[in-house]
């Protein structure tokens, strides 16, 4: 199975939102990667509610959704009546992570964790089984357009040896610094979901550079 591609909008042009969702939903990409930021948990500020309502009328491909928020589990219904279809918290965020996942799924959305780049793996052993995804930060959350920390990729490879032990489903997504590059390595470790934001949309062809990921 090729790997799913599920670009960030965070390096969309918001001037062009719907222009830059068209040809996401014309591309062979999975997913649309929703980034929210709150100030807080991380030193930089996005968008919210009322824009995640607008992409998904526009969107025809499932909204991935990446909290980067303090206390998200005050957010989960509001983010399932956005749209949201993935909903991901950072394991940073939650003094209850095992009830804030379960929140998620009984919310009827898949439930993501997120892990920081200084977060090891193995704080995901007793939770494994609650999440449908592990997204692993490969960059410090925050901004996009940031260089790839190469320790990442042997981060895949313990988290996959945990997901396949624990006899759990999760997949496994990656986030900040894909490129061609890193994204090989990326599959090649196991890797189930790349996002990447600015090299999508930096790009003058954005379909074409999904078209590269996806053969990957
Ligand atoms: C960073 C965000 C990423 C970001 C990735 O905090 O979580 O999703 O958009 O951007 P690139 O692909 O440019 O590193
Ligand atoms: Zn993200």
């Amino acid at each position: 199975m090729s790997v799913l591609v599920s670009p960030s909008l965070l390096s969309a042009n918001f001037l062009h939102l719907g222009r830059d969702i068209e040809k996401i939903n014309e591309s062979r990409a999975d997913w649309f990667h929703l980034d929210i930021m709150d100030g807080v948990f991380v030193p930089n500020l996005s968008y919210g509610l009322p824009v995640v309502s607008a992409i998904k009328q526009a969107a025809r491909k499932p909204l991935d959704v990446h909290l980067m928020i303090v206390q998200p589990e005050r957010y989960i219904d509001a983010f399932r009546q956005a749209g949201a279809d993935i909903l991901t918290v950072h394991l940073e965020a939650c003094m209850h992570l095992h009830r804030t996942l379960q929140s998620i799924r009984n919310a009827g959305m898949k439930a993501g964790v997120a892990l920081n780049p200084h977060t090891p793996v193995h704080l995901l052993e007793d939770v494994i089984r609650e999440a449908d995804l592990v997204l692993v930060m490969s960059v410090n959350p925050g901004f996009g357009g940031q260089s790839f920390i190469e320790q990442s990729v042997e981060k895949v490879l313990k988290l996959k040896e945990l997901i396949c032990k624990s006899g759990s489903n999760a997949l496994v997504e990656v986030d900040g610094g894909v490129n061609v590059e890193t994204g090989r390595r990326l599959a090649e470790a196991g890797t189930d979901v790349l996002v990447a934001g600015s090299f999508v949309f930096n790009a003058p062809d954005p379909r074409a550079i999904i078209e590269e990921l996806k053969k990957l």
